[in-house]
């Protein structure tokens, strides 16, 4: 009856719930696994020692995914067809006992794996990824976190293909077989669910190091690339001994393999993967030289080596029950990894980067159709649920824990988490019961943060009597209504705040006040004058305040503020009132900007860092999250015109900081690259001030800098520009790295981040560019994500960019729905904007919802963000 080829909406994929989670029925102890390589026919035999969990008669199932099975065989003897059956793509087994050996073989095709999950080529590698249902696509499996088994994996293959043969654990035996084959098997002695599981095998060479543990073990550490890519991994393995020292140092945490393995592929997802004793990496997150890799791209190698080796213990030795628990490992190894980001470099503009990351995806995230709770409570697609709440918010959540407990109880409380979780898998509660438990505290009402989602506002009244001399301080919260939360309880929100005199400078203490009701009310003596009120100091809480301060008194504390944060925020605050004022029709007042930027750049005291994240514009995205309807023209014209006022009006303060933050030789020293950052800075407001000799001075930077931090800085701002060292750049850039795929890319970002009024056209034809390609996930984001995120090329009225963007969600899809779902969300915007903008987005939504064979992963995100 029904045509399938009709336009009808796709059917609507099950919902997934938190409060449906019920404990496997049968456990799988012990895994063999065998491979016989090939791109395109691979054998994958699998032998699991199943038993029976609890008294139950149900039958045994095992997930699949696109696979058929070959032969299926209990306690070593082959079932006939009629005793098995495919429930979907389920393998349903019928056993007798409580404990059984289940042999399956399926055949599988690694060169046609667009998808990128399971095992796939790469460049000539096979690897694999299995977080978070991956697994299932290359064996018959209960693939669920809390099914934790021990590995023992034999690889067979072609050795002058594949000579490297790679797995979790430690390599235990090898050899030699007929027609120019060879074998290698690896076990892991730690139990771990199936989405740790990886295997690589290629043509790779080595960076071998060693590290010897705190109780005096060694391992050894490789980290494997393509031969002529090994000069580029020795930031990667520093960044892993520091990781692993610091580990020890800060949680007690100690390495458990003799080997430590990192693997560089040019296909993947996303950044990297924490498989046990396998990390498979982006080769973005691993490869760096002077010559090809920015000052930003170290330090996110730093971070994200630093990411997956933290998970070896927060994630592989204690890892997730289910799904909904994501937030479990990677709230806590993301504040893990950023608090080690700040003990190696810049603590201060650490965490002002951690928080323009936050505001930037999970702020607009937590405002719009997506909003979904730390702890989600149902999905279609969990691959969806790798977002920046989970992430970064979860973040936010241990650092407020970690806020309220001081470092000593909360290392208690880290202690017995491992400890009491060792080898299990669990959930947030269990991990917030432990903090409870080894703090000595009572989290209660701070599970809300982990249920309710949406950003909780802060308001702030203050009354100063000068009679009395006493400021009165009113905090108010309110947490917006999400998707299927429409009303909220109030939350414990930690605030700490100082209170600075005008006169001296200075405060009397910084104060942390927990607000755990809808108001709370204080009050604070002997002040002659009214004092100055530093709120929210190091962004304790994610939380947007609303504090109404004076031009005034945010140029003291841009000037004074001791937390740098805060100090910063002060900055950022004034330029965005200025700007918002003008927007909104009145003239634009920037002398008191000029002023604290001047007063910044030439404070000497001041880390060059630092005032380079001060003195920098907020971004125009940023500027959209404050206003009501965001008016993408109006924030780009009034930004480019306090950009080109700064510019002039410090014209010789930023010519003499580019001269001087020049310097001869490169160097990675913290002060060598904070003058690459600020030179950076001062080369944009130059060039936006209009002197004749902008573009001359930013194409001469581009020209002779001898790394790529200065080129790229001086190519981003060239490609604003409407002149001739625009296209001279561009081009030489192009034939200076043709062939390197990651600096490529930034070819291709840089100019889908441009400020000019053909972004559009530009990024459509260099979507027909020959180094174009939807099938490398870094290629496909250094397009569309970044022309996505670009706010005035994207939303441009003609609705070009909506619908260039949908295209290419409807393309990817076919190929790999994972990353094309993560293209959606831009669109689903749609509420911010005006109602002709507005309409074309949602258009752009249904066409693609409507689109026939769309996968669950880009259905769900197009659904939810029309909802
Ligand atoms: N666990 C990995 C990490 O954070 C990321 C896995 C992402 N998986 C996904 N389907 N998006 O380090
Ligand atoms: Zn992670």
């Amino acid at each position: 009856m029904a045509d399938t080829q009709t336009t009808h909406a796709p059917a609507t994929p099950p919902v997934i719930r938190r409060e449906d989670y019920q404990p496997p029925l049968w456990l799988v102890d012990h895994i063999r696994l065998e491979f016989d390589l090939d791109a395109h026919a691979t054998r994958v035999k699998a032998r699991l020692s199943v038993t029976r969990a609890g008294r139950h008669d149900r039958p045994l199932r095992l997930d699949g995914d696109g696979l058929v099975p070959l032969s299926v065989a209990v306690d070593g003897k082959a079932l006939s067809p009629a005793d098995w059956r495919l429930d979907d793509d389920v393998l349903v087994i019928a056993l007798p006992g409580n404990a059984h050996e289940v042999e399956t073989e399926v055949q599988i095709a690694p060169a046609t794996n667009t998808q990128l999950m399971g095992l796939y080529a790469s460049g000539g590698l096979l690897c694999t990824q299995c977080e978070p249902e991956g697994f299932r696509r290359i064996t018959f499996f209960p693939d669920r976190p809390d099914v934790l088994s021990r590995y023992d994996v034999t690889m067979r293959a072609d050795k002058a293909t594949y000579p490297v043969l790679l797995a979790n654990g430690d390599p235990v035996e090898q050899g030699e077989l007929p027609d120019g084959r060879h074998w290698a098997r690896w076990v892991d002695p730690y139990p771990k669910p199936s989405y740790l599981f990886a295997m690589v095998a290629g043509d790779l060479a080595c960076n071998a190091d060693s590290f010897t543990t705190m109780s005096g073990r060694a391992v050894r550490l490789g980290i494997w690339v393509r031969e002529e890519d090994l000069p580029r991994t020795s930031h990667a393995m520093t960044a892993l001994k520091n990781s692993m020292a610091w580990d020890e140092r800060v949680y007690g945490r100690e390495y458990d393999l003799d080997v430590f393995n990192i693997v560089a592929v040019s296909d993947f997802n996303f950044g990297a993967m924490e498989n046990k004793g396998l990390n498979i990496f982006n080769s973005r997150y691993v490869l760096a030289d002077p010559e090809t890799a920015t000052d930003p791209d170290y330090d996110a190698i730093e971070s994200v080596v630093a990411h997956e080796y933290f998970h070896n213990w927060s994630g592989d030795r204690v890892t997730c029950r289910d799904w909904f628990q994501l937030s479990l490992k990677e709230g806590f190894t993301v504040y893990r990894d950023q608090c080690f980001s700040a003990d190696m470099g810049s603590a201060a503009v650490k965490r002002i980067e951690d928080v323009r990351t936050l505001r930037a995806a999970q702020f607009q995230e937590d405002a719009g159709p997506l909003a979904h709770p730390v702890r989600p409570e149902s999905y279609m697609e969990i691959s969806n649920f790798y977002t920046a709440t989970v992430y970064n918010k979860g973040a936010e959540l241990i650092r407020m824990i970690a806020l309220l407990l001081g470092p000593e109880r909360f290392r208690q409380g880290t202690d017995l988490y491992f400890e009491r979780h060792d080898g299990q898998a669990v959930t947030c509660e269990d991990f917030v019961k432990a903090m409870e438990d080894g703090g000595g505290i009572d989290l209660g009402q701070f599970r809300l943060w982990y249920s309710q989602a949406g950003t909780p506002r802060l308001t702030v009244r203050q009354r100063y009597d000068p009679a009395s001399g006493s400021l009165s301080i009113t905090l108010r919260q309110t947490v917006p209504p999400t998707p299927g939360q429409p009303e909220k309880a109030p939350m414990a929100i930690p605030v700490k705040f100082a209170l600075f005199d005008p006169a001296t400078g200075e405060h009397g203490g910084e104060e942390l006040v927990v607000l755990t009701r809808d108001q709370l009310e204080m009050r604070r003596e002997g002040f002659a004058q009214a004092p100055v009120l530093s709120l929210n100091r190091g962004f304790a809480a994610p939380v947007i305040v609303e504090a109404e301060q004076s031009a005034q008194d945010l140029a003291f504390l841009a000037a004074r503020d001791d937390d740098p944060f805060s100090r910063y925020e002060a900055m950022q605050q004034l330029m965005i009132n200025g700007l918002l004022a003008h927007i909104s029709g009145a003239p634009l007042e920037s002398d008191v900007i000029i002023d604290s930027i001047r007063r910044t750049i030439t404070d000497p005291t001041l880390d060059r860092s630092f005032v380079a994240e001060a003195v920098r514009l907020p971004s125009e995205a940023y500027l959209g999250d404050q206003m009501q309807v965001v008016d993408p023209d109006a924030i780009h014209a009034a930004r480019e015109r306090l950009m080109t006022g700064i510019g002039e009006a410090l014209e010789s303060e930023w010519r003499a900081l580019h001269a001087e933050c020049a310097r001869n030789g490169f160097s990675l020293s913290a002060d060598a690259r904070a003058a690459r950052k600020l030179r950076g800075v001062a080369l944009s407001y130059l060039v936006a001030s209009g002197a004749p000799d902008g573009a001359a001075l930013a194409f001469g930077q581009f020209d002779r800098a001898d790394n790529m931090t200065e080129r790229q800085a001086a190519l981003a701002i060239l490609v604003n520009r409407e002149t001739p060292e625009r296209d001279q750049a561009l081009a030489a850039f192009y034939r200076r790295y043709a062939g390197n795929a990651l600096v490529v890319d930034k070819w291709f970002q840089t100019q889908a981040l441009a400020f000019h009024p053909d972004t559009v056209e530009i990024v459509q034809a260099l979507a027909g560019h020959a180094d174009f390609t939807l099938a490398n996930p870094n290629r496909a984001r250094a397009l569309y994500s970044a022309f996505a995120a670009n706010q005035w090329a994207f939303n441009r009225a003609d609705g070009k960019g909506y619908r260039m963007v949908a295209d290419a969600i409807i393309a990817l899809d076919k190929l790999n729905p994972q990353t094309a779902a993560r293209l959606v969300p831009p669109l689903g915007r749609w509420r911010r904007f005006d109602g002709a903008r507005g309409a074309m987005m949602r258009a752009e939504l249904e066409r693609i919802a409507a689109t026939p064979g769309l996968s669950r992963d880009v259905l769900e995100q197009a659904t939810k963000s029309l909802a």
